[in-house]
């Protein structure tokens, strides 16, 4: 099926990202500081920008591990239904976890995956998401940390996909459809 024309505005820039993972980064630390290590879960696909820039700007012991799941394929609308596609490779019972996701929309993810990750028993548990669009939100939960709440725009780029395109820009970017 072809897909419809559309063109992308820039909404966040690449500057503003990397100062506000710069803030975010200073406040784990603190939090997590003396920790022997913390593991820090992307969950795939979306957080692999984001999980690239801020794992750089940690200056503390750190492992990393991904999970992938996935609720919306590549339509639009989230099937609420969360899907564990490829699971963690390491253990973290009795360890510290830091989740990173790139956008909490309905919150059906972050909460199912939240949920899942606790039946694990770590020693702590927090998330962070690049984006929150709270006016989408479906079921009660916030990420620890936050580093835009956004209104409820289609958003692509930094590791977020249209249609598995777009992944790839620098920036976070409004999709505009034209229409034709
Ligand atoms: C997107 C996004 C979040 C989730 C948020 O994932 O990356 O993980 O949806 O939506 P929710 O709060 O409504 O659950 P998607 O299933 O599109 O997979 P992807 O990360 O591989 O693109």
């Amino acid at each position: 099926m072809a897909q419809p024309e559309y063109v992308i505005d820039e909404m966040i820039s690449a500057k503003s990202i990397a100062a506000r993972i710069e803030a975010m980064a200073k406040e784990i630390r603190a939090s997590f500081k003396g920790t022997d290590k913390l593991i820090i879960v992307g969950l795939l696909r979306g957080s692999f920008v984001f999980i690239a820039d801020l794992v750089r700007e940690l200056d503390l012991p750190v492992e990393v591990d991904f999970l992938e799941a996935s609720s919306y394929g590549d339509g639009m609308e989230s099937s609420r239904e969360v899907r564990i596609l490829k699971d963690l490779r390491g253990e973290i019972g009795g360890r510290d976890v830091l989740l990173v996701e790139d956008i909490v929309d309905t919150g059906f993810t972050l909460k199912h995956v939240t949920e899942l990750l606790n039946t694990r028993k770590p020693r702590r548990l927090e998330t962070i998401a690049l984006l929150d669009k709270p006016s989408r939100r479906e079921v009660d939960i916030k990420a620890t940390w936050t580093g835009f709440e956004i209104p409820d725009e289609f958003v692509v780029g930094y590791g977020i996909d249209y249609a598995q395109r777009n992944r790839n820009l620098p920036h976070i970017g409004k999709v505009r459809f034209t229409g034709g």
